[in-house]
């Protein structure tokens, strides 16, 4: 397609006054906008390859059309956020957007995906479909639009060449279509076809969409569209084998980050400020691999450990401290690992630091034990804490029995552990947030799906009903699996876990840097 033919109109708001222009740019003069279209090479007459994830999509998509027959389903991708004036967060599309479009990366502000109901059986893409998808973004502007130079957000000299409408077509397997004709298409026949939007991802469009329905009549339909999000959400709880291999890669290319690490820990105990260093170089492999962290890396020394979230990272690391370090790289596709491991500084376990590990140890091996089709999730947790509040109990900390503890009326246990034991894992550290309980917390755990085993142990520096010992030290050990037909499979097993085998992995790392 020629740049004459791609639709994106040319900008009338191109400012040219010095009262129009902002505070610290020059207006561009005349002779610039007659000159700046010339004299560039055409853009590639070649397509680009499709995106591997677009063999994919076709079958995700007509699952979820299976559930909203003959109803228009709208998946936006989201815009960019505002972090300062013109300063924008770097940006990463809705999950379910990147799902159903296998767009991932910094792909694609302010798109909109549509599946246009199709009579039934129509086969698209080689999958008899109920609806028809099109993909709705800003296609890059021809040189002659001011878009090119002027446009920090979209032009080719700010933020690089973007698609055609061709180009994306060719990546994402499907038909595309300017943004610019995107509200024509959602008023289409709204009288006869009910319309349905995930409503978290971009806000101009739901409310336009809301806008639309009132405008034809319609009451409010944020229930049909809360419907929308948890079979979106629902859809993601057993994942395709290209994901599965995606979330291997992640957690293969956090293993490297986590050698990282370790190799460096001597010069994070020196530098001062260790965690923000362990940090800074588990994000340069994550960088690397992929496209960022799968979510704000926790580096947590000594204490901070018994922070859940710490994300702040300005302690120091000290010899003889724990480091609990949870991490992992999102890669381009957008999946993401989460792991965490807990390791000693100087690459030693004390014998206190070491009595706690071995129970968080054994509640990850009790929990890893039960995991395989037909348990359910929160079975998975009770296995982990019925070994924490065991251990509890015999180190004389629990006010209660195990039994009492675990029981409906009790919790005291909770006190030393008070997250969750797994959460499912994917395109989202917190994948399937939308999934109802009864297919989550209640739900059958089923070959395919993935989910994090992450026990763990805090003994607050001010907890007062601990041992002097054994304050302020947490533990967290967690690694991700695959349920498979039997059991399940750690796609985070390139990291060791138990005590002794951390010990001399780390030693091996050790050596190597000294
Ligand atoms: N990193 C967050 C979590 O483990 O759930
Ligand atoms: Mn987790
Ligand atoms: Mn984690």
């Amino acid at each position: 397609m020629s740049d004459q033919n791609e639709t994106t109109a040319v900008s009338e708001d191109e400012p040219t006054t010095p009262e129009e222009v902002p505070n610290r740019q020059s207006p561009f003069s005349q002779a610039f906008r007659d000159f700046i279209p010339t004299g560039w090479a055409p853009y590639p007459a070649e397509l680009p390859p499709a995106l591997a994830a677009s063999a994919w999509t076709p079958a995700r998509r007509a699952a979820l059309g299976a559930k909203f027959a003959g109803e228009r389903l709208v998946v936006p991708a989201g815009g960019l956020k505002v972090r300062a004036n013109d300063t924008d967060y770097p940006y990463r599309p809705d999950t379910a957007f990147a799902y159903y479009s296998g767009l991932g990366g910094d792909r694609e502000p302010d798109a909109v995906l549509v599946l246009e109901p199709v009579d039934n059986g129509e086969v698209i893409d080689g999958v008899a479909a109920t609806h028809a998808p099109t993909l709705y973004f800003k296609p890059r502007a021809p040189r002659t639009d001011p878009e090119f130079y002027s446009d920090a957000r979209y032009g080719e000299m700010w933020v690089g060449q973007r698609e055609s409408l061709d180009e994306m077509a060719a990546m994402v397997g499907f038909a595309c279509a300017p943004i610019s004709q995107l509200d024509e298409h959602l008023a289409k026949n709204l009288e006869s076809t009910t319309i349905r939007v995930l409503r978290v991802a971009d806000d101009a469009v739901t409310a336009r969409i809301d806008q639309l329905r009132a405008d034809h009549g319609h009451a409010d339909q944020s229930e049909l569209d809360e419907q929308f999000a948890i079979a979106a959400s629902e859809q993601r709880l057993v994942k395709d084998t290209f994901e599965i291999d995606q979330l291997q890669l992640a957690c293969d290319a956090s293993a490297e980050g986590f050698e990282a690490v370790v190799a460096d820990l001597p010069e994070a105990v020196r530098r001062g400020r260790g965690e923000r260093w362990v940090e800074g170089v588990f994000g340069l492999y994550a960088r690397h691999h992929g496209n960022a962290v799968g979510y704000d890396t926790i580096a947590a020394g000594a204490d901070h450990a018994n922070t859940l979230h710490w994300v702040r990272n300005d302690g120091d690391l000290r010899d003889g401290d724990l480091l609990l370090m949870d991490a992992g790289v999102e890669l381009d596709s957008l999946y993401t690992a989460d792991i965490t491991r807990t390791l000693p500084v100087n690459g030693r376990f004390s014998p206190a630091q070491r009595r706690v590990y071995d129970v968080v140890f054994e509640a990850q091996q009790a929990a890893m034990a039960v995991a395989k089709p037909g348990t359910t999730f929160k079975d998975v947790h009770l296995a982990a804490i019925t070994v924490i509040a065991t251990r509890l109990h015999e180190w004389g900390l629990l006010p209660v029995t195990p039994e009492q503890s675990l029981g409906p009326d009790g919790g005291q246990h909770r006190r030393w552990m008070v997250h969750g034991t797994s959460h499912h894992l994917g395109l989202d550290v917190h994948d399937c947030a939308q999934a109802r309980a009864e297919h989550y917390r209640e739900g059958r755990l089923a070959e395919g799906m993935v989910i994090t085993i992450e026990p763990g142990l805090y003994f607050k520096a001010t907890d007062l009903l601990v041992p002097d010992e054994l304050r302020g030290i947490g533990v967290r050990i967690e690694d991700d699996i695959v349920i498979t037909a039997d059991g399940c499979r750690i796609l985070s097993d390139k990291l060791p876990r138990a005590a002794d085998d951390v010990e001399s992995w780390m030693a091996g790392l050790l050596a190597q840097g000294s």
